[in-house]
C-alpha cells in the first residue's frame, strides 16, 4: 500500500509486505522508544488525539510515539469535553479539527464512526478503536510481539497455534488480529468463549476461507493445552445493557498460575490487549503470573509504542529522515525494553 497520506482505518487495508514493513520500520525506532536516542524529525507537527472512550495505553502511548519523535500533541478526550456534546456532527469536527493538526488518532464508541470522520478529514486519521468494529494498530503491537515472541523460540508466524479467550463477540482487538492472522498460512487458532459471546460468524468464515483451522470452544482448559500463545479478553462490560448482564459472564474464563501450569505447554506465551479486569469476581488473568517469564503483556505495550512510531513515520513520508535528525541522549537513562 501507498502509506503517504494514508488513514489507517481497518486492517483489511494491509497485505503481507505492508505488514512487514511496518514491522521493519518499528525496529528502527528502537533506540528511540528506548531513549538511547532522540529524533526531531517531526519538529513542527501536531497530532490531534481524540478519545471519546476511556483509554491508556492507546492514546498514551500514540501521544509518547509522536512525542518521541519531536512533535507535539493536542487533545480532547471524553464526549462532555467536545463540541459534539453539543449537537455538532462528526463531518464538522473532523473538518475543524484536521485545520489544526497534521495527523489525527481518534475513539469512539460506534462501529464505523472513525471512517466517518476520516472521509471528512483533510489529514491522515489512525483508527484508535471504534466501538466493537476494530482496533488496527492494537492488531498490528499484537502481531508484532507475537513475531518477536516466537523468534526466541526459532519460529515464525505462519503454522501459529493461538487460543482466543473471553468476550470475542464484542473484542475489537481480537476482531482486528484474526482479520490480520489471514495474511499468514496455515494457522491454527482456538475460539473459547461462551456460546452468546462467540467470533462474529462472518470473522470465522474469514479464517477458514483462508485455509486456517478454527475451533470453536466454551471450555478453557482443553482448549489452551497444544497453542503456542493464550489471547485472553476481558469482559467488555461497556457493550452490554447492563452490568447484570456483564456479571453473567464476567470471572467465566481465569487464566492463572496453576491453570497454566497444569494444562498449557511449557513455553507457551500469554497475552492480552489490557486492560485487564482485576477486580475479584473477573481475574480473566490472574496477578499471579505477573513473574511468569511467558506473560507478555508489558512487552506488548512496550512494543505498542514502535509500532505507532512507525506508522507515524510512514503516513507523514519521513522513516528514511529519522536518523537525520537524531542525536545520543544527553541525561541518564535506563534501559526499558
Ligand atoms: N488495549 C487498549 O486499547 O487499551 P486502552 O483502552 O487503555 O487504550
Amino acid at each position: 500500500m501507498q502509506f503517504a497520506g494514508s488513514h489507517i482505518l481497518s486492517v483489511h487495508q494491509f497485505e503481507r509486505a505492508d505488514v512487514e514493513r511496518i514491522f521493519s520500520v518499528a525496529d528502527d525506532m528502537l533506540p528511540y522508544a528506548q531513549r538511547s536516542r532522540v529524533t526531531k524529525v517531526l519538529d513542527g507537527a501536531i497530532l490531534g488525539s481524540m478519545f471519546f472512550e476511556p483509554s491508556t495505553r492507546t492514546r498514551v502511548s500514540f501521544g509518547s510515539a509522536f512525542n518521541m519523535l519531536g512533535g507535539e500533541v493536542r487533545e480532547t478526550t471524553g464526549f462532555e469535553n467536545s463540541a459534539i456534546a453539543k449537537g455538532e456532527s462528526l463531518y464538522d469536527t473532523a473538518r475543524v479539527l484536521s485545520g489544526y493538526s497534521d495527523v489525527i488518532v481518534m475513539r469512539h464508541p460506534t462501529p464505523g464512526s472513525v471512517s466517518e470522520f476520516a472521509a471528512a478529514s483533510r489529514v491522515p486519521v489512525i483508527n484508535g478503536g471504534d466501538g466493537s468494529n476494530e482496533h488496527p494498530s492494537q492488531a498490528l503491537l499484537d502481531l508484532y510481539t507475537i513475531k518477536s515472541e516466537l523468534a526466541a523460540r526459532g519460529r515464525g508466524i505462519d503454522q501459529l497455534r493461538i487460543a482466543m479467550v473471553g468476550d470475542l463477540r464484542h473484542g475489537r482487538t481480537v476482531h482486528s488480529l484474526c482479520k490480520l492472522l489471514c495474511l499468514f498460512n496455515d494457522l491454527q487458532v482456538v475460539l473459547v468463549s461462551p456460546e452468546e459471546l462467540s467470533m462474529p460468524a462472518e470473522i470465522v468464515e474469514e479464517l477458514r476461507t483462508q485455509g486456517h483451522a478454527v475451533l470453536e470452544s466454551d471450555v478453557l482448559e482443553e482448549s489452551i493445552a497444544h497453542v503456542d500463545i493464550v489471547y485472553s479478553t476481558r469482559i467488555q462490560e461497556e457493550r452490554f445493557a447492563s452490568q447484570e448482564e456483564a456479571d453473567l459472564y464476567r470471572g467465566r474464563f481465569r487464566l492463572n498460575q496453576s491453570v497454566y501450569t497444569s494444562h498449557c505447554e511449557p513455553n507457551t506465551v500469554i497475552m492480552h490487549p489490557l486492560p485487564r479486569d482485576s477486580r475479584d469476581n473477573a481475574r480473566e488473568l490472574d496477578d499471579d503470573l505477573n513473574d511468569n517469564p511467558n506473560l507478555a503483556i508489558f512487552r506488548q505495550t512496550d512494543n505498542g509504542v514502535l509500532v505507532r512510531m512507525a506508522l507515524f513515520v510512514l503516513i507523514l513520508d519521513v522513516a528514511d529522515q529519522v536518523d537525520q535528525h537524531a542525536r545520543d541522549v544527553n541525561w541518564y537513562t535506563q534501559r526499558r525494553f
